[in-house]
């Protein structure tokens, strides 16, 4: 808390309120509205919750205006060239970057957990082959709620075994919905490889013959894991902590992170850009389809453009946009239409009034979804991939607020726009 306040006329005009401001160690205040219904009966209004501050956290800082990311203040483009995605997930988990023992240590215990129990495979099986995966991973991730019943939430014994289970087993869970759709046996982790490997190795091999992971795939997956991981309070992510604020079985609750994610306005965009562009096709169709998007009557909009934070740039686009060039070079991909148009869409679309007025610049799904289609992830699997690497983000917001001091479940309320209060007509007189 400060000793500041925010000065609030009252509604009757009389003598100011002061709200007193929440500070945190970067970024703006907030006004502490708690208890403005009970001194002065009126709520906040904030459909999308743009200017509302739902928790205080420790781990994602975001500022929009300048492109800044930051995990536990360590900034994304050092992580993105310096580190590795198991080592940003046990600086998400722990808050500190962990020396080499630590670092082994939740190697190892990640390693030794990425196979579920088989009777889960059944479940599988329950999907039509052409059921989308995120459906699938949802339900799938939901059942582990079944599996592990009874996680003591306050225990942090309990806490660290879900975090590790689920950082674990989301990669092969992940694969198995892609081999279910394929009609193709399911294949099992391997512990000789890293996180990215085994899970490149569990799309794409097949029992029939032997397999060799490209590291240069597995290096690009284990960066845009990274870039992926956190990021703040977003939807799916505010979707984790309300859902876990009831008390309700974690896994339970990263299945309704999950079902967000799925969301075309959110994670879903990375698949939606690939749809887009398929549809523009060409250089010569781009004005049409950039008038589309500026058009109100048009529900077209251009997918991976735009961000309710970012209104300068996304820094994990920049990244991710250089990333583009080096992935597709080294896996021999150098005839890229569909890269060569995502440029050109990106170049008109930055010249244009309406998008430079809005502050709408390429976010990160903008260029994902070539690099995992250079990598031959079926776009379907687009936001499966977006699932498992936000995990790790999902799980440390869920952890800070079940050690938080005060949690409290989350029940907004609302302005009543409905029918007044009337008597019940009998159906005779209506
Ligand atoms: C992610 O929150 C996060 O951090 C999310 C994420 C994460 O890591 O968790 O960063 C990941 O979800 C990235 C966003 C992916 N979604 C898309 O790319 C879908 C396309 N983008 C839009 O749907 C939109 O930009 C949102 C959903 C991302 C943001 O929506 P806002 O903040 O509610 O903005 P808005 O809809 O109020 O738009 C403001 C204006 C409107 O025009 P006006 O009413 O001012 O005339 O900008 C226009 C919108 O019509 N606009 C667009 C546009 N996005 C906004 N116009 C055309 N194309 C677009 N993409």
């Amino acid at each position: 808390m400060s000793d500041k306040t925010f000065k609030l006329h009252n509604l009757d005009g009389s003598t100011i309120s002061e709200l007193p401001l929440v500070e945190g160690s970067m970024g703006p205040p907030a006004v502490d509205v708690r208890k403005i219904f009970a001194d002065q009966g009126v709520f906040t209004y904030d459909p999308g919750f743009g200017a509302t501050v739902s928790c205080s956290s420790d781990i994602t800082f975001i500022n929009g205006q300048e492109g800044v990311l930051l995990y536990r203040g360590y900034p994304i483009e050092q992580l993105a060239e310096k580190s590795n995605y198991m080592e940003v997930c046990y600086l998400l988990l722990n808050g500190e970057l962990p020396n080499p023992t630590e670092l082994e240590g939740f190697v190892d215990s990640i390693t030794n957990h990425t196979m579920f129990n088989e009777s889960l495979l059944r479940f599988y099986n329950g999907f039509h082959h052409d059921a989308h995966p995120m459906a699938m991973l949802s339900g799938v991730v939901g059942c582990l709620s079944a599996f592990y019943p009874g996680v003591d939430m306050h225990n942090a014994h309990d806490q660290m075994v879900f975090a590790h289970r689920i950082i674990a087993k989301i990669p092969s869970m992940a694969a198995a919905c892609y081999k279910h759709s394929l009609g193709q046996p399911f294949v099992y982790p391997q512990n000789h490889l890293d996180y990215s490997s085994n899970l490149l190795n569990m799309f794409f091999s097949v029992p029939a013959e032997p397999y060799e992971v490209d590291p240069i795939a597995a290096e690009a997956m284990d960066l845009l894991f990274i870039l992926h991981a956190d990021h703040e309070q977003n939807c799916s992510t505010s979707t984790v902590r309300l859902a876990g604020s009831s008390g309700t079985n974690p896994y339970a609750a990263i299945a309704a992170g999950i079902s967000a994610l799925w969301g075309p306005s959110h994670g879903g965009a990375n698949e939606a850009v690939l749809s887009m562009l398929a549809e523009i096709g060409s250089v010569e169709n781009i004005d049409k389809y950039v008038a589309k998007a500026k058009d109100k009557n048009d529900p077209f909009r251009l997918m991976g453009f735009g961000h309710r934070v970012y209104k300068n740039f996304d820094p994990r686009a920049t990244i991710i946009r250089k990333m583009c060039y080096k992935v597709l070079e080294n896996l021999g991909q150098v005839d890229t239409p569909l890269f060569d148009l995502a440029l050109k869409l990106e170049e008109v679309a930055l010249k244009d009034e309406y998008f430079i007025k809005r502050g709408l610049y390429p976010n990160v799904d903008f260029y994902s979804g070539i690099i995992y289609k250079a990598l031959g992830i079926p776009t379907s699997m687009f936001t499966v991939m977006f699932a498992i690497a936000r995990t790790v983000g999902w799980v440390a917001n869920w952890t800070e607020m079940m050690n938080a001091p005060s949690r409290r479940i989350g029940r907004p309320r609302q302005v009543y726009t409905g029918a007044v209060k009337r008597d019940y007509v009998g159906i005779d007189k209506r």
